[in-house]
Formats: C-alpha cells, sequence, structure tokens
C-alpha cells in the first residue's frame, strides 16, 4: 500500500468516534518506534514532519524512512507537513511525496490566512493531496514562534464556516485550550479546555474532522523520570488525558503529539546512562528510546486516541 491521504482515515474516525494519532518524526528511531507500535495495534496513523525537521534530518531522508515503515508494516501512513509556514515550503513537501500539508496562517489577520490557505489548497488539491487550516492562536513554542500567553486567543467558532468555504480545507486546527510544549499550564493552575468551542464549532461543521494541536499530556513518569535522573523540569504540565479521549468522541479526527516522545526518548537515555555510565555505542541508548517510543505511542492508543484495529 502506497502512502495515503488523511480522507479515508477522518471520515472513518468521525462517524465512529476516535482519533488518529499524528506524531513528529525527526530520525529514524522515531519512525521505528511509533510504527512499531501503530502495527502492534493494527492502527491507522499520521506521521509528521515539521520545518525544523526539514531543517535537521533533510527533506528525502524523512520522506524515505516514512515510506520504509509503510512498507515494513503495510498500514495506512498519511505523511504530513506540520505548520507549514508559507506556500513555498507546503510545495515544496507536496511535490516531495508528503499526501497531506498544513499551512498555519493562524497568526496572520483573517483575511490574509484566508487568501494563503485558499492558494495552498488550490495547489494541493490539484496535485491529491488535502490540507489542513488553522484558526485561532495556541499558546507555545514551535520552531521559532513563541506565542506568549496573552496573545494566544481561542477560535472563534462564527468564522469557521465562512473559513472552511472560502479555503477549501479538508480539516481545520482550532484553539481551545492546548498548546505546544512541556509546559501547558502554570503550577497549580487547573488545566481545562473550552468543549462549548469545540462543540459550537462542531455544530457549525457537521461531519468535518477538526485537528488538536499541543496534545501531549506531559506524561508525569517520563518527567519524573527525567527529573530523577538529572533533569530539570519540575513544573512540566500537559493535558488530562480523559480531555484528550472526550474531544476525540466529539469532532476531533487529529490529536498532534511531539513533547510526549520527546519526553519518553530523553528520560529513557538519561535512565540509560545513570544505569550504564559505561556505554558508548548509540545503539544501546537508542534502543531504550525507541522501545520507550513504542510504549507511549501504544498507551495513546489504547487510552486517547481509540483507533487500535481501524488500519
Ligand atoms: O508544533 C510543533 C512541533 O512540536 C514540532 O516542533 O518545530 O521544534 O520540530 P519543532
Ligand atoms: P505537543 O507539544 O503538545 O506535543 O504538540 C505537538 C504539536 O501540536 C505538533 O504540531
Ligand atoms: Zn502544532
Amino acid at each position: 500500500m502506497p502512502l495515503v491521504t488523511t480522507t479515508e482515515m477522518f471520515k472513518k474516525a468521525y462517524e465512529k468516534g476516535y482519533a488518529i494519532g499524528a506524531f513528529n518524526v525527526n530520525n529514524m528511531e522515531i519512525v521505528q518506534g511509533i510504527t512499531a507500535a501503530c502495527k502492534k495495534l493494527n492502527a491507522p496513523v499520521i506521521l509528521q514532519v515539521s520545518s525544523g525537521a526539514r531543517k535537521y534530518a533533510h527533506h528525502e531522508y524523512l520522506v524515505k524512512l516514512v515510506e520504509a515503515a509503510v512498507e515494513e508494516t503495510g498500514l495506512p501512513i498519511a505523511l504530513h507537513l506540520d505548520h507549514g509556514p508559507d506556500f513555498e515550503t507546503c510545495k515544496s513537501c507536496i511535490d516531495g511525496g508528503f499526501t497531506s500539508v498544513m499551512i498555519d496562517g493562524s497568526s496572520k489577520p483573517y483575511e490574509e490566512n484566508v487568501e494563503l490557505t485558499r492558494k495552498v489548497v488550490e495547489y494541493a488539491h490539484a496535485h491529491g493531496v488535502v490540507v489542513e487550516g488553522e484558526l485561532g492562536k495556541l499558546a507555545g513554542i514551535e520552531d521559532d514562534v513563541n506565542v506568549s500567553e496573552d496573545d494566544a486567543n481561542f477560535t472563534q467558532p462564527e468564522e469557521v464556516e465562512d473559513f472552511v468555504s472560502r479555503t477549501g480545507v479538508d480539516s481545520l486546527a482550532i484553539a481551545i485550550g492546548t498548546s505546544h510544549g512541556a509546559y501547558k499550564f502554570k503550577p497549580g493552575q487547573k488545566p481545562q479546555l473550552r468543549f462549548d468551542i469545540l462543540a459550537e464549532v462542531a455544530e457549525k461543521l457537521p461531519g468535518f474532522p477538526i485537528v488538536l494541536h499541543g496534545a501531549s499530556s506531559v506524561m508525569p513518569e517520563y518527567v519524573k523520570m527525567i527529573n530523577e535522573f538529572g533533569g530539570e523540569m519540575p513544573d512540566a504540565i500537559g493535558i488530562p488525558e480523559e480531555m484528550l479521549r472526550k474531544a476525540a468522541g466529539m469532532a476531533v479526527c487529529k490529536i498532534n503529539v511531539d513533547s510526549d516522545i520527546r519526553l519518553a526518548m530523553t528520560a529513557s537515555i538519561r535512565k540509560h546512562f545513570a544505569e550504564y555510565p559505561s556505554h558508548f555505542d548509540p545503539r544501546q541508548y537508542l534502543t531504550d528510546a525507541r522501545n520507550a517510543i513504542e510504549s507511549i505511542v501504544e498507551h495513546k492508543i489504547n487510552t486517547v486516541l481509540g483507533c487500535a484495529g481501524q488500519a
């Protein structure tokens, strides 16, 4: 089976009330860890590549790694550009084998976001590629963009019909209180999401797939492990899993997770070196990292996404 788009995945996910995991990939061990878990649980998956990942690992390497995973697992896998910053980056990914792109015009004024998104959709659809747009601003850090909490704002439900019909996007990322990175809430602050906004968006766009960015739970066991083995992340806090599961049962069809994978890798490597200070063969500690990624993705599929057996 070749790489797929997200069209069929989202249709089924919407109807059955589950979500597809969209995991960021930056190297071979990450691709292998994620897809091993998906293979074990027969789950469809989106592997996504940020501009930072393209800069780090290079486009061709990531495409070939993902193609190898498709060949090895036989699973439905979509290759997606995460937070495409401009038309040129989207075009380069569309021309270079991706099956899905995100154009992130969320920091631009509304009309500019519409214009840019529409231009990407036109090019993408002519090449059989689907497009995710975004309305509303998440707090947090992605690549070089750091959106402060004051600048972040929730999606306005009254804009979504106009945006979707004028741009022709295939899915829409919205801001309901999630945020990027490992520090999503202040210490002592009660984590909460605006399910009222999600419900209103769903009502205005019946059957339309919604995307949640910044959806790592910042798994406490990995934060604890990092702190135990020499790291310093005492205030790291994420989105409670039951909230994500609730969103997956509503209109949310794609849940983006990167930070939890970073934490699992880092925690397991820190632990490895604490236990085996004399090791210097990367295959030894990267095996632990890959196993930790497999285990966290397995956990997400079972606890948050609900997409096991749906490949
Ligand atoms: O939303 C951002 C993702 O976590 C990707 O992060 O831009 O540092 O690769 P990155
Ligand atoms: P996290 O930082 O919560 O993992 O979010 C990742 C993301 O939204 C990628 O686009
Ligand atoms: Zn994101």
